[in-house]
């Protein structure tokens, strides 16, 4: 009799196994290895077991759980099983050799040795991310947990949930605990950042910044379209689990299915540790990641008890921090800036200085409410930093330096560019110049809307001032008027026919670009490049978008109540209306084009393209384009997720990878354009 129960509880486990490997392969690989209807029926099967047996079933058996879905717990207290240690830190090679004779000491009083001991260490990379616990239970996600203040964190399941390199299965069905550093990739973080400026809203200081607010998002959507990275780098229990070294545990992690930085090194002693900090110094500025300094580990798991932990952090590892890329300099002045939606934002003026190999003379501050928090003050000596060498910013004032003659840095109450009243928006921290004929506000708006994502009308910042000056332009629609003043324009000094027929030519083409660019051009606040494709896909067309109630626009996936309003708002405003009338009229283009149904729609629909060399038939972004019309998407890197490399001339080494990989189609600029017909 007992017999026969051990059996059938071999039998469940067994089944549960199976069926986890096919979740596995399923969510994580989108393959099918069995047909939709055997996974049923072998789910069926096990559910009637479990039925009959209520003692076996588990809580996260794949018979209570749907695929994906975990209840939504946003935030709620957790409390750790074991605390979430911090690391000591250390800033030199001293330090290092203290930390070393320290392990020694401690082991050899335990073993009552008197000589010197060998002692294996791991280095790796000190990721500059978020910490997070991830908890598996049978091969599934059940549950990710920030650090908090070590015993306490905060749920974020439902968002770690949307990071493609978090397995929500894994290759076996284990119950474990993994600790690792959630990222926001420098690519990433770039793009975002450049997003957010264009659309004016606040830029985020740094990735870890970035990393932090984006796994506290209310909206997982949101989470799911900023890709956040994760690299995991610890196993709880690994002793337990009969692991020896702490490399073997790693190498176990990546079986899983873990991502890892890939970067464990074995250094046997502190000299060797010196070469290798040399080394990853200067290395870790051609990551896509930031890492500020180093971790050394102790390697063998089984000595990890013996040296033990402070209450803050554990005797066994210790981290190597870099020297900050901050430097100092004098604030010589803020001057106000104002944008394209009439934000009125403090820049500081600084004594040249260089930081990460360029001259920075200006940097950001931000906001007032900013500039207050921080102290700042006219005259101060202050740190600066670039942020993944985008726009320099200044971090705090030295406040030892001051010498009482540093000023206050007081707003605006005019704006600097018309000198019309400021108004503060409610509940915001920013300035606002209200005057709608501002010329700063002008010059903004036109710029944008000729940039190359938006209009992409040839042209710059100079022609636009000269031409506001001129009063040519006085709205984005008086760009399709300019032809009828092709003749005064061509007597304009500088210019001369050729450019104006250029410029001419280029705003004619203009007309014909994807509706989604229109949509961006616009510059509707809040509306960027992403937004952009979003609402003129699910409106298909300008009338359908202006018709829109605020309550329809917050039911498309992606939106949300600051996005709805501004949208709202926006085509209900008199002035708009009638910019948008002239646009229609002028014939841009409105209307989504549907994607191509046509024979090639298996060669791009779901497939990744990418181009490399030097190209003579296309312009880069012109590939960019079709491949976007006709279904397909563009991604930045050569690896197994790329379908079609495009290759023009000397390309190089992305070619040769290509071509290592095997997996990859390579064409020619002739065999894409065959593609596309
Ligand atoms: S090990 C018990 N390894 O640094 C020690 N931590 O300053 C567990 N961190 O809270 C941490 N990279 O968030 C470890 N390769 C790495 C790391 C790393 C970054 C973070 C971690 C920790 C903090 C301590």
């Amino acid at each position: 009799m007992e017999k026969d129960r051990e059996n059938i509880k071999l039998k469940i486990e067994k089944m549960r196994g199976e069926l986890q490997r096919h979740n596995y392969y399923y969510y994580e690989k989108n393959e099918s290895l069995i047909s939709d209807v055997e996974y049923d029926m072998l789910l069926k099967k096990l559910e009637k077991l479990e039925k009959e047996n209520p003692e076996y079933k588990v809580i996260n058996s794949p018979t209570s759980i749907v695929g994906g879905g975990i209840k939504d717990s946003k935030f709620g207290k957790v409390t750790h099983k074991k605390s979430m240690l911090s690391l000591a830190n250390t800033y030199n090679l001293g330090d290092l050799e203290d930390f070393d004779g320290r392990v020694k000491r401690i082991l050899s009083k335990e073993n009552e040795e008197k000589e010197d001991i060998g002692i294996d260490y791991v280095l790796e990379l000190k990721l500059d991310g978020i910490s997070i616990s991830i908890h598996y239970e049978d091969g599934r996600l059940i549950q990710a947990v920030t650090r908090g203040d070590g015993k306490v964190g905060e749920d974020v399941t439902e968002n770690i949930m949307q990071i493609k390199s978090i397995p929500k299965y894994l290759k076996e069905s284990v119950s474990i605990e993994v600790r690792g550093e959630i990222v926001l990739p420098l690519t990433e973080f770039r793009s975002l950042n450049k997003k957010r400026l264009e659309s004016e809203e606040e830029v985020f200081a740094n990735p870890r910044n970035a990393a932090g607010g984006t796994l506290r998002q209310k909206d997982a959507n949101i989470v799911g379209e900023r890709n956040l990275d994760a690299y995991i780098y610890y196993l709880a229990d690994s002793e337990e689990l009969g692991f020896q070294t702490h490399i073997q545990s790693i190498k176990y992690l990546e079986e899983l299915g873990f991502k890892t930085t890939k970067i464990f090194e074995l250094c046997k002693t502190i000299e060797y540790l010196e070469t290798r900090i040399k080394y990853w110094e200067e290395k870790r500025n051609k990551l896509d990641y930031e890492t500020d300094g180093l971790v050394i580990k102790v390697n063998n798991l089984s000595l990890y008890e013996i040296l033990g932990a402070t209450t803050k952090a554990p005797r066994w590892a210790i981290s190597y921090k870099f020297p900050a890329k901050q430097v100092t300099t004098k604030l010589n002045g803020v001057t106000w800036q104002v944008g394209r939606t009439g934000k009125v934002t403090p820049v500081a003026e600084l004594e040249a200085v260089e930081v990460s190999g360029s001259i920075v003379r200006r940097a950001s501050l931000h906001n007032y409410d900013e500039v207050l928090r921080k102290d700042i003050k006219i005259g101060d000596t202050v740190f600066i930093e670039k942020a993944a060498e985008i726009i320099p910013q200044v971090i705090k004032p030295v406040k030892e330096l001051r010498e009482g003659t540093e000023e206050e840095i007081i707003p605006p109450i005019n704006c600097p560019v018309c000198n019309s009243i400021l108004e503060k928006e409610e509940g915001l921290v920013n300035l606002k110049c209200m005057n709608p004929h501002c010329k700063a506000k002008l010059q903004g708006k036109m710029e944008y809307f000729i940039s190359r994502d938006a209009m992409n009308i040839i042209g710059g910042a100079k022609i636009v001032e000269k031409f506001i000056e001129l009063g040519f332009l006085k709205e984005i629609s008086d760009f399709y008027e300019l032809y009828l003043k092709k003749d005064e324009l061509e007597k304009l000094d500088n210019l001369g026919r050729k450019s104006i027929e250029k410029l001419l030519v280029s705003i004619e083409e203009s007309k014909k670009l994807d509706y989604s660019k229109t949509l961006y051009a616009l510059g509707i606040p809040f509306v960027g490049k992403f937004l952009g494709g979003l609402l003129s896909k699910e409106s298909k067309n300008i009338d359908n978008l202006e018709k829109m109630e605020v309550e329809e626009l917050l039911a498309i996936d992606g939106v949300g109540e600051k996005v709805a309003q501004s949208v709202y708002g926006y085509f209900r405003d008199e002035n708009n209306i009638k910019i948008l009338e002239k646009l229609k009229e002028a014939k841009v283009n409105f209307q989504l084009e549907e994607v191509d149904q046509g024979s090639h729609l298996e060669e791009f629909i779901g497939k990744t393209f990418l181009a490399t060399g030097k190209l003579t038939h296309f312009k880069r972004q012109e590939i960019k384009d079709i491949v976007e019309k006709l279904g397909g998407t563009n991604i930045s890197g050569v690896s197994k997720k790329l379908d079609y490399l495009i290759v023009g001339e000397k390309p190089g080494s992305k070619l040769k990878k290509a071509e290592e990989l095997g997996t990859v189609k390579i064409l020619t600029e002739e065999e894409f354009l065959e593609l596309t017909k």
